[in-house]
């Protein structure tokens, strides 16, 4: 196939022997796209031409050589009164005997003799075959009706080609002229400026996408939500330690340790190292007790004997309130060396890790979004009020709560949004206020109380960016170029209304 340039000279050349070219169907292969650069040049002017043909089917080539099945029926019916079985017919024409059979009687050509078929005319004229030849020949038929009849038979199909009309433009010359898309210092000095022609500028260009770094589209949803929590006074929470103690991750948070998440199908727990005892003594003396019989927190506990062995174990966090006891724990200390207390707000956004099984919405690992907010004599209505806000922030407005229960939050509540397309309730997240047996060995002051909450970041990230599989987000199956080509996410008030619907299982 020639080439686009060998096209536009053959255009040339052809107009410049013979001014127009009146269809450019004989001029090889001359796309629009060909023609379009000359045009552009202001060389040539040209219009399309839409033709329709005819052409036949696989069926229809058959039909125009050996007849119609109707046809075919007729020919191998021996003439006489005897005539012959419709067995013997298949056995000549195969599958062409039964669809033959029933279009010759309906047009009389054959009848029946007993269990035989016989000819009921001396000789029939093969409609179909001459029509078909004649489309064969002519690309069409006289008769459109025709035509849609044997369409609807599938012997023939319509097809489009688009041919062109050109003419020349006011800038024709044989020689196409590179246009020129800068100017250098070279056409300056040498004056040839004045003479160049410019390639226009095209305004429509897509950019060309940078080569620097791409934040993957998780990352750029976090951003998103960190401006939220940062515009509402939040303070960052280091989270960039993924491995971490049992201590930590439960033990701190009254979580007993019997609890079955604590059990290895549910957690990921490190064998090299396997533990730690590095956190603070006298603090794990006081959540001992703690979980052993409620100690001076007004309490009974759980009655049951507390490990340091079990709480030393090395896990990968299953969520980011161990980071957020920790935090209190800071706090407290804080509080104890400056001898006044100062209200906090905490959140973090990052990975925590559950041993559950893959599928298309869950992996091994996922984000939490959390929130801690620690103040004197704060509510369970000061954790309703402040979730109204921060999700009307993102756009849903409607808001409502149901009891759940967590081991170290009293009351816990599930939140849950209005999902206006889906019409119904859907679960968001879930939240509550910190339980004293986990504040008061902490050491914060006794009237202070800490509400928290927490979301997963994967779904509404699935969502804003239109990807059903959590495979096509994370992990080894991601392709580079969706991190390079997804945009940046803005967390309007619309995509708000999509975002319900956006919690992980809880643990
Ligand atoms: N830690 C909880 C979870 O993993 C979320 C939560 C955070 C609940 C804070 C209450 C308070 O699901």
């Amino acid at each position: 196939m020639a080439n686009t340039e060998e096209l536009q000279t053959l255009v040339l050349t052809t107009l410049d022997r013979e001014n127009v070219i009146a269809d450019s169907k004989d001029l090889k292969t001359v796309s629009g796209e060909t023609l379009n650069q000359l045009a552009l040049l202001g060389m040539i002017d040209y219009s399309a031409i839409d033709r329709e043909f005819w052409t036949l089917s696989e069926e229809g080539q058959q039909v125009a050589e050996q007849g119609s099945h109707e046809a075919r029926v007729f020919e191998a019916i021996p003439t006489g009164e005897e005539g012959i079985s419709m067995d013997e017919i298949k056995k000549i024409l195969g599958k062409a005997a039964s669809i033959g059979q029933g279009k010759a009687f309906k047009n009389g050509w054959i009848k029946k003799n007993g269990s035989n078929l016989v000819r009921a005319k001396d000789s029939i004229e093969d409609q179909t075959k001459n029509d078909l030849q004649e489309i064969k020949k002519t690309t069409t038929h006289s008769n459109s009706k025709t035509l849609n009849d044997l369409k609807k038979r599938k012997l023939v199909e319509k097809q489009k080609v688009t041919t062109y009309k050109v003419s020349k433009g006011s800038q024709f010359s044989l020689e196409i002229k590179k246009e020129a898309t800068d100017i250098t210092a070279e056409m300056l000095q040498s004056g040839e400026w004045k003479n160049a022609s410019f390639k226009k500028y095209n305004f429509d260009a897509a950019g060309i996408s940078p080569d620097g770094g791409h934040l993957h589209p998780l990352m750029k949803v976090r951003q998103e939500f960190r401006e939220i929590f940062f515009e509402m006074g939040f303070e960052e929470m280091p989270t960039n330690c993924f491995a971490e103690s049992s201590f930590w991750n439960f033990d701190a948070l009254f979580q007993p340790q019997q609890h079955p998440a604590r059990d290895a199908h549910d957690t990921f727990f490190l064998k090299d190292p396997s533990s730690t005892d590095r956190f603070p003594r006298d603090l794990m003396e006081k959540i001992k007790v703690t979980h052993e019989n409620g100690g001076d927190t007004g309490s009974t506990g759980y009655n049951y004997v507390w490990k340091e062995e079990d709480a030393g174990k090395l896990l990968l966090r299953t969520h980011t309130t161990a980071v957020s006891s920790n935090m209190l724990y800071k706090l407290a200390e804080k509080t104890k060396k400056e001898g006044v207390f100062r209200p906090a707000k905490y959140f973090s956004i990052d990975r925590v890790f559950r041993n559950e099984s893959v599928d298309a919405t869950h992996l091994a690992e996922f984000h939490q979004i959390e929130g801690v907010i620690c103040d004197k004599n704060l509510t369970l209505g000061d954790l309703i009020g402040f979730m109204d806000v921060f999700f009307k922030k993102m756009g849903m407005d409607k808001i409502r709560f149901k009891p759940t229960y967590n081991p170290y939050t009293e009351p816990s509540m599930e939140i849950f949004s209005y999902h206006t397309g889906l019409k119904k309730w859907v679960e968001i997240g879930n939240s509550g206020m910190f339980r004293p047996e986990m504040l008061l060995p902490l050491g914060l002051p006794p009237d202070v109380r800490v509400i928290a909450w927490g979301l997963g970041l994967e779904r509404p990230t699935m969502i804003k960016y239109n990807i059903s599989n959590i495979r096509d987000l994370l992990g080894h199956k991601v392709k580079i170029d969706m991190i390079k080509e997804y945009p940046i996410c803005r967390l309007d008030k619309k995509m708000g209304k999509e975002l319900v619907g956006v919690n992980q299982d809880e643990q």
